[in-house]
């Protein structure tokens, strides 16, 4: 039996995995991870199933180290460690995709104030400045000069930043609200955000003693994100905002399959075999010569935007065309002997 964690919430995964549990008969089990007696929940389930997420203010002060402890203790769950230590951390995810040389984009952090600034002094702009968490382009940010690198350095090492950028919020509800892609209210909250901020970042705490940043690729007007779960994949291209660089949220979404870059693919599936992980998420801008790099990686994604996907495909690069269910993947790679994924032969 699959445990899976009580929230049917429609921006999470839970959902569909009941419902896929339900049309297959796979016996399942709701439970509440953060009760203090999970772990007597948990048995006689086999595998443990949770969707935590980067902007839930208990799921970030315990969802890995309960997850990692089931893990340890001989339980298959999704996501498993190669799958979810990484997740909302850019920092961490430069050294792994450097350590198992993926094609990163060039990627730079300093933890001391000085040790940033020389390299300021000697490197190129524009750069592109990202804090190590966060969703939709919300910490994202160009820095076109040196003098807006230092400004940048100054506060990295001084008060830091919040982990919500509430004004840069409100501008995009209210860009979002002009296309018509959201409701006034949205705006509104976006007002309150202002002064009552989310109950996460007060958790989070501020972005301080550290500073990102990757070299800015030139020349996309989109992103493509491909999703590889269990040697399957399928992905989305997203158009940039008008006039800005930043794609991810924005909400214009291509599907075809010819708008995805097939070399992107190969190289999720690679990835994915070097990452021995079970999902994975990866954003990539294309270079000069059309060739992917990888700007970063996510285990969880907003199920709703991959509702319209044409097709998958498998290792082969053999295309699918049609409706497929990957929540379903989901499932079946937990029921695997020990919840061990494809990418692991
Ligand atoms: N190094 C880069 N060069 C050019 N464009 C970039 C670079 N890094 C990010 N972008 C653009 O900015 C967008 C947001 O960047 P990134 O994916 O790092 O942020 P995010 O907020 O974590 O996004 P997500 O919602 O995908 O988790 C990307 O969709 C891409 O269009
Ligand atoms: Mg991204």
């Amino acid at each position: 039996m699959i445990a899976i964690h009580n929230n049917l919430s429609d921006v999470l995964f839970h959902y569909r995995w009941v419902a896929y549990c339900e049309e297959n008969k796979i016996p399942y089990k709701l439970v509440d991870c953060y009760a203090n007696n999970i772990i007597e929940q948990l048995e006689g389930c086999s595998a443990l199933m949770w969707h935590y997420h980067q902007a839930s203010s208990k799921d970030i002060v315990m969802a890995k180290p309960l997850l990692f402890a089931l893990e340890q203790s001989g339980m298959p769950v999704f996501p498993d460690f190669n799958t979810g230590w990484h997740f909302d951390d850019k920092v961490g995810q430069k050294y792994l995709l450097e350590g198992l040389k993926t094609a990163l984009v060039p990627t730079w952090v300093f933890y001391e104030k000085k040790t940033a600034i020389d390299w300021i002094e000697q490197t190129s702009f524009p750069k592109v400045f990202k804090l190590r968490g966060g969703a939709g382009s919300q910490n994202v940010q160009l820095a076109k000069t040196k003098n807006a690198a230092i400004k940048i350095v100054n506060k990295a090492f001084g008060n830091g930043f919040p982990a919500y950028d509430a004004w840069g919020s409100l501008k995009e509800r209210f860009r979002k609200w002009k296309l018509g892609k959201t409701t006034f209210f949205d705006v509104v909250k976006g007002c309150i955000r202002l002064v009552h901020k989310p109950h996460y970042t007060k958790v989070m705490g501020r972005e301080i003693n550290y500073v990102y940043f990757q070299e800015f690729i030139p020349n996309n007007d989109s992103d493509i994100r491909i999703i590889v779960v269990d040697g399957k994949a399928f992905g989305i291209k997203r158009m940039n905002r008008e006039n800005d660089f930043r794609a991810s949220g924005g909400g214009t979404i291509l599907y075809d399959k010819e708008h995805i870059n097939e070399k992107c693919v190969k190289a999720s599936f690679e990835y994915s075999k070097k990452l021995k992980a079970q999902c994975i998420a990866y954003d990539f801008v294309l270079d000069s010569e059309q060739n992917p790099l990888l700007i970063e990686i996510s285990y969880g994604f907003a199920n709703g935007g991959y509702d319209a996907c044409t097709g998958y495909w498998d290792e082969q690069l053999n295309w699918y065309p049609g409706t497929f269910n990957p929540y379903g993947w989901m499932v079946e790679l937990i029921l695997k002997p020990k919840g061990k994924s494809n990418n692991e032969d």
